[in-house]
């Protein structure tokens, strides 16, 4: 495998066809039906409409030249109860197809967030039992594309998925208890471990197995760092990378939970080998003792804490270009944080899963000047290249977004796609950021 350009995008942010062909509701319908959980109250029901228009949205990856696509598959579209929906594993495969005719390579994440609503009501990822259904899952899709796709992600940014779903509640679904988010958190380890064994068992041999994690980059006073390194960061990095879990998190955590979730063996399976961690990076984040600010970690503030036992610690606003997000630009970053992984997990090869931005998009004329966005790219595909000529074993670079899309809580408010979305009428218009981004495809493949 290659070098791999690529962009990214999830199910629930692009697809809409919510209730189409036997898609059954996942936690994120409810979360944005439910009033005051998003901004205007949008929900993923029609979204970018990519369900219907996924031939288009290839043919554009074709033209920006790009080897390989991120995507999502949404659990609850290809297994709404026990069984497999085949219209909607027929939906991925014909998207898989597609992109292999267009030599693109399909790089499928199994878990973006969308956790069937029915295993919620059954409990979520505090129970147990939950690892074990995301590993029938895995099976059951990879025994379907398996023969096509070669590189797999189990989870996406598993962080938000148990800290903001669990503890925060600013994302879906909205539940606040701390003890939960921690349990959420072993389980979600539990789970990718679980799954990349169950897919090593169908997929291709020689596929690529990986998890992507959101890797909070800390700068500031020591102490306050390693706690919210521990809680953030080692929580994961520790178990799947082979360390198991990190002492310190389980003292600093105590008084929340005795963790007596963690049953004997368990680290070993959440240990399975993986061929690549994926890291996706935005901005990088200043901490110190204080008060705890719900918000200033860049998600926006919950009644809970998505960083337990780390409520004396504040996120401090950073000097600089902010972006829509409110998040401060700062490539350096993403340079210090890829030696930091090659440093203390080395052999473990390195993907830029995600980096992108959000800016006030403007379409005026039929044209996107995002000069910004081109600047943050720029910025940070160098920043990713220094960090691979000091010797870190970086294996590809995906721009989060292909398209603008449903930014969670955020709903369409915020824009993170190379390619404009007219939400009223799906119409897709490329921002100079897309032409960039081809024409540096080809100037790094020599091709001008
Ligand atoms: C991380 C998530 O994986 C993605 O879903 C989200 O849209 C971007 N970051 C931007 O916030």
């Amino acid at each position: 495998m290659g070098f791999l350009w690529g962009t990214a995008t999830a199910a629930y942010q692009i697809e809409g066809a919510a209730s189409e062909d036997g898609r059954a509701p996942s936690i994120w319908d409810t979360f944005s039906h439910t009033p005051g959980k998003t901004l205007n109250g949008d929900t993923g029901d029609v979204a970018c409409d990519h369900y219907h228009r996924w031939r288009e949205d290839v043919a554009a990856m074709a033209e920006l030249g790009i080897d390989a696509y991120r995507f999502s598959i949404s659990w609850s579209r290809v297994l709404p109860g026990g069984e497999l929906n085949r219209k909607g594993v027929d939906f991925y495969s014909r998207l898989v197809d597609e992109l292999l005719e267009s030599g693109i390579a399909p790089v499928a994440t199994l878990y973006h967030w969308d956790l069937p609503q029915a295993l919620e009501d059954a409990g979520g990822w505090p129970e147990r039992d939950i690892a074990f259904r995301f590993a029938d899952y895995a099976a059951a899709i990879g025994a379907e594309l398996g023969d096509r796709v070669h590189t797999w992600t189990t989870l996406n940014e598993p962080w938000c998925a148990a800290f903001l779903g669990y503890g925060s509640g600013v994302h879906a679904p909205g539940r606040t208890d701390r003890a939960d988010s921690l349990a959420a958190a072993h389980h979600l380890n539990l789970g990718h471990g679980l799954a990349v064994r169950a897919l090593r068992e169908v997929v291709a041999p020689s596929a690529q197995m990986s998890v992507t994690l959101n890797l909070h980059h800390l700068r500031g006073e020591p102490e306050a760092v390693r706690r919210v390194d521990a809680v953030a960061n080692r929580i994961f990095l520790g178990p799947m990378l082979g360390g198991g879990y990190p002492a310190d998190l389980f003292a600093d955590t105590a008084a929340i939970t005795g963790w007596s979730f963690v049953r004997e063996g368990d680290e070993d399976l959440i240990a399975a080998p993986i061929d690549f961690l994926g890291v996706n990076y935005y901005q990088p984040s200043l901490v110190v003792p204080g008060d705890g600010t719900p918000g200033a970690d860049g998600h926006a503030a919950g009644e809970g804490s998505s960083f337990p036992g780390c409520e004396d610690i504040a996120f401090l606003p950073q000097e600089g270009e902010h972006t829509a997000m409110g998040w401060v630009v700062d490539a350096s970053g993403l340079e210090e944080l890829l030696l930091r992984l090659h440093r203390e997990y080395p052999g473990t090869p390195l993907m830029v899963t995600e980096n992108g931005a959000a800016f006030d998009d403007e379409l005026v004329g039929g044209r996107v000047a995002d000069e910004r966005r081109i600047a943050y790219l720029q910025e940070h595909t160098a920043a990713a290249a220094r960090a691979a000529a000091a010797g870190a074993d970086l294996r590809g670079y995906f721009v989060w977004s292909l398209l603008d899309n449903f930014e969670w809580s955020y709903g369409y408010s915020r824009r993170f796609g190379v390619i404009h979305v007219d939400y009223a009428t799906g119409r897709r218009t490329w921002k100079d950021s897309a032409a960039w981004y081809r024409d540096f495809l080809r100037t790094v493949r020599g091709q001008d």
